[in-house]
Formats: structure tokens, C-alpha cells, sequence
């Protein structure tokens, strides 16, 4: 067996996509390895959304330079391949940067990897492919999954038409593309059968999902009324949402379908509507809070999280304030913020009016710090009380085992007589920023078989 080495930078998307990188090459007599200085083929699965993200590329590959020539004196050649969204945005430049690169394929066309690497392990020259073929990549991809993890991610859709004016998404991935909903159902049944307890349906804007199959068309709230009702199913989620495809029918699902979570990543940006249609957004912060509200009424429990950029070209003081008073006003149990980064070739890196990196940064400080309060005061108010957890992994001490609450919190306990892909509740007793504990209450051995069994 050959050694397979493979580092996922980015969003869940790339996390799906190496998981069927592994699956791909296993058939070619490739087996997972944790260790890249060891490894035959080494996959850098990389992110292009900021620009630090593909600076920390060319240092990762920096560091696996001397490790090629190590292993070369030894007889290995180790091939390097750039997959992922900095290699398809910068193609054949990273193989100018960086020589000991071989292979650099871009998100829509790794299916194909098993076929190149053998193609430079027979003859070395080096492949750059970054095309946006007419064949669907995931017709290629093997339909039956090997790898179900209790948490499991599922893509449905890819890609982005919307076209952010700060986001280089639209250019890396291509435009929206939803897979067939029998596709997506029959992968749904395998993880299950597998042992997958929750599925995560995955997009780039997973709500715009949209396909017609015999005339009936489909929605990602019919979809997930759908995998609802698959056997084995304990939980479901979907993320990444947009606000302007959050439909009514998929607001009304939240109510209905009691395996959804409450709880519902939908990134605003920023709370002020000039800066939203600089953005090219495409709503503004009366619709976002109107969602919130609606979804407030049909699940009362519901929590939220979302993405801020701070430092978009124009924005003012008052600006910066109106993303404060927004994040008061939501309450969020959790959330991502990033200073504005120029993507080259995207409408906002030519913008006037950009802002100071000193501004950005006393503002990042400012935001994060009221985020990190909401996000400590969300965790604590679950003190003392019972919260449901779907264990995952062993946690680091012994005996210790982690999962993820309804509200993705990860939640610590000491149990010899649960198991990982247990669904129990706990007594929350102690918190912090990014955990919580819990100890076992009497029922929850009971609970938990009756759940399983069930
Ligand atoms: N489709 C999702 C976002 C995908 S990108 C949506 O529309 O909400 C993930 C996050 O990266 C974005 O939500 C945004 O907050 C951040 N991001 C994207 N481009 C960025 C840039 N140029 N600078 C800083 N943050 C950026
Ligand atoms: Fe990027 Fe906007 Fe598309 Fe999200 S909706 S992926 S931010 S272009
Ligand atoms: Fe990054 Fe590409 Fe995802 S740019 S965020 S890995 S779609």
C-alpha cells in the first residue's frame, strides 16, 4: 500500500471533498496516512477566500520541499499536488512559484487525480488542470461512501452565481450547480447504513438548492423532509445559508422537521445597508431581521451564528456602529469575523475608500469582543440545565468522551457506558467560551439505548 497524505485548508466543502479524494485512490492502492514526511503522494486541498490563506500554501509548501529531497535520496519520489481553490485560481503560476509541485487540479476536476498521477508516475512531466469540465464530477465520484462519520457531511450544491463583490467563490468553484435529489437521497441511506447518525447537507448556498426530476421539483426544505424520514436519522443540518433563498417552505421546515437543529449558521456581513449592497448582497438588515424573527416564532429554541467582514471599502464609524447595534440586536450564540481582504479580480479589491489595516484591526478587536461575550453568556445560560449531545470522539483524558450539542457546542463527559454515536442528555455542569461539561443524569443510559434502538 502507497501512503496518502492529504492537508484540507478552508470551508466544509473542501473537508467533503477530501474525504472523497481518500475514497478515490483507495481502489489505486493508496491507504491514509497522518504523517507527510512519510507519504508517496501529499494533497494540499487548499482555500482561497483571504489572502493569507494562500500565502500559508507556498510556506506549507516551503516546508515539504526539504522533505521531497530527503526522501528522493532515499529512492521515494513523492508527488505533491495543489487541489482545492487556490489551485484553481492560480493554475500554472504555482508550479512557476514552486518546482517541486506535479500535479495542480482544481475543485470541479479531482476526480480525475488517479488518472494523472499515474500518467506523471509514468512519464515525469507535471499537470495543471483547472478546467470546469461539461462531465459532472460527482456522476465520477464513487456512489457508494466509504467513509460515514456520526457526523456526516453531504454536498448538495456547489458553486455561486451571486457574486459578492468582496468574494472570489463565483471564480473558484463555478456557478451554482445542485445535484439530483435521488443522488443525494441514495448517499443519505448509505451513511446511515454506515452508521451516520446526523447529516449535514453542504453548499455554498445550500438553500438557493434547486433540481427538477420527473417534473416534480425539488427545494432543500422537500429534501430535508425527505432525509427526515430515512431510517436512522437523528439529527440534520445544512449549511452554508444565504438570507435571500431563506424561503418561507424551508422557514415553515424548521417547524415541522424536529430533527433539524435549532440552530442555523446565516452570515449578514454587516449590519449596515449601504455596506450591504456595496457588497452586492442583495438584501438588507430589515429582511435579515425579519428571517430571524420568523424563525424565532415557528422554533422558539432556535439560535444563531453568522459571518462578519469588518473594514469593507466605506465603511464608516457609523457603519462599524450599525454592525454592533445588529449583533445586539440578534444575540448570536456564536460567529466568524474577518478583516476585508482584496481579492484580486473581484470588484471590491478596486473600490476607493479602502480601509486602513490600523482601522480594521481596532474594529476586528472592538466586534470580536462583543461576539466572544454573547458566545460566553449563550454557553453559561445552559448551566445547570439539560442539553442533548450526540458523542463524536474520545475526548483527551481518559475515560472522556466529546460530542456536539444541537447548538454545535462541544460538550465533555466522563461515561464508561456510552459509546461514540450515543444520543444522550446531560446535566450541564460548567462552561467556558468554546465547551461545556456535562455529567450523565439517571435516565440517560436508558435514554440513550432507547434512542439508538429506535
Ligand atoms: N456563501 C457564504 C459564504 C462563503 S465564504 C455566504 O454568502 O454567506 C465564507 C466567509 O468568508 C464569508 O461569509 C465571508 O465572511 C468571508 N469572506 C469571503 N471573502 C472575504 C474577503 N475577501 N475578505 C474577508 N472575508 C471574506
Ligand atoms: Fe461568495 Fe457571496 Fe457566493 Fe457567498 S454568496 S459564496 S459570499 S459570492
Ligand atoms: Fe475557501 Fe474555496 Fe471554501 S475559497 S472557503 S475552500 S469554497
Amino acid at each position: 500500500m502507497k501512503k496518502l497524505f492529504i492537508k484540507t485548508y478552508g470551508c466544509q466543502m473542501n473537508v467533503y471533498d477530501s474525504e472523497r479524494m481518500y475514497e478515490l485512490m483507495a481502489p489505486h492502492g493508496y491507504k491514509q496516512s497522518n504523517d507527510y514526511s512519510e507519504a508517496d503522494v501529499i494533497i494540499l486541498n487548499t482555500c482561497h477566500i483571504r489572502e493569507k490563506a494562500a500565502e500559508k500554501i507556498y510556506s506549507e509548501l516551503g516546508r515539504i520541499a526539504p522533505i521531497k529531497k530527503k526522501l528522493a535520496k532515499k529512492g521515494i519520489n513523492t508527488n505533491i499536488v495543489v487541489a482545492g481553490c487556490v489551485a484553481q485560481a492560480e493554475g500554472s503560476e504555482i508550479i512557476n512559484r514552486q518546482p517541486i509541485v506535479d500535479i495542480v487540479v482544481g475543485p470541479q476536476t479531482y476526480h480525475k487525480l488517479p488518472e494523472f498521477l499515474s500518467r506523471i508516475q509514468k512519464k515525469s512531466s507535471r499537470i495543471v488542470d483547472t478546467n470546469f469540465p461539461i462531465e459532472n464530477k460527482f456522476d465520477s465520484l464513487h456512489h457508494n461512501r466509504e467513509v460515514a462519520n456520526v457526523t456526516s457531511f453531504l454536498s448538495i450544491q456547489e458553486g455561486c452565481d451571486k457574486f459578492c463583490s468582496f468574494c472570489v467563490v463565483p471564480y473558484t468553484r463555478g456557478l451554482e450547480y445542485s445535484r439530483p435529489a435521488s443522488d443525494i437521497i441514495n448517499e443519505a441511506k448509505i451513511l446511515l447504513k454506515k452508521g451516520a447518525k446526523e447529516i449535514c447537507l453542504l453548499g455554498q448556498n445550500v438553500n438557493a438548492y434547486s433540481s427538477v426530476k420527473n417534473n416534480k421539483s425539488w427545494n432543500l426544505a422537500r429534501l430535508i423532509r425527505e432525509i427526515a424520514n430515512l431510517e436512522g436519522v437523528k439529527r440534520l443540518r445544512y449549511m452554508t445559508s444565504h438570507p435571500i433563498d431563506m424561503s418561507d417552505d424551508l422557514i415553515r421546515a424548521h417547524g415541522e422537521v424536529s430533527f433539524l437543529m435549532p440552530y442555523l449558521h446565516l452570515p449578514i456581513q454587516s449590519g449596515d445597508d449601504d455596506i450591504l449592497k456595496k457588497m452586492n448582497r442583495g438584501y438588507n438588515v430589515k429582511l435579515y431581521l425579519d428571517i430571524i424573527n420568523k424563525l424565532r416564532i415557528v422554533r422558539d429554541d432556535i439560535a444563531f451564528s453568522s459571518d462578519f467582514i469588518i473594514g469593507f471599502p466605506g465603511e464608516t464609524d457609523k457603519a462599524f456602529n450599525n454592525t454592533l447595534k445588529l449583533i445586539k440586536e440578534v444575540n448570536y450564540a456564536q460567529a466568524y469575523s474577518f478583516k476585508y481582504s482584496r481579492r484580486p479580480g473581484t470588484p471590491g479589491s478596486i473600490m476607493k475608500q479602502q480601509i486602513s489595516e490600523e482601522i480594521k484591526d481596532e474594529r476586528l478587536s472592538i466586534l470580536q469582543q462583543l461576539l466572544n461575550k454573547q458566545q460566553i453568556d449563550f454557553n453559561s445560560s445552559f448551566k445547570g440545565k439539560e442539553l442533548e449531545v450526540l458523542l463524536e470522539k474520545p475526548g483527551k483524558k481518559d475515560g472522556q468522551l466529546v460530542g456536539k450539542s444541537p447548538y454545535l457546542q462541544s460538550i465533555y463527559v466522563n461515561s464508561k457506558m456510552n459509546k461514540i454515536g450515543d444520543l444522550l442528555k446531560l446535566k450541564i455542569i460548567s462552561t467556558t467560551k468554546n465547551s461545556l461539561e456535562g455529567k450523565l443524569i439517571k435516565k440517560s443510559f436508558e435514554e440513550s439505548n432507547r434512542n439508538n434502538e429506535s
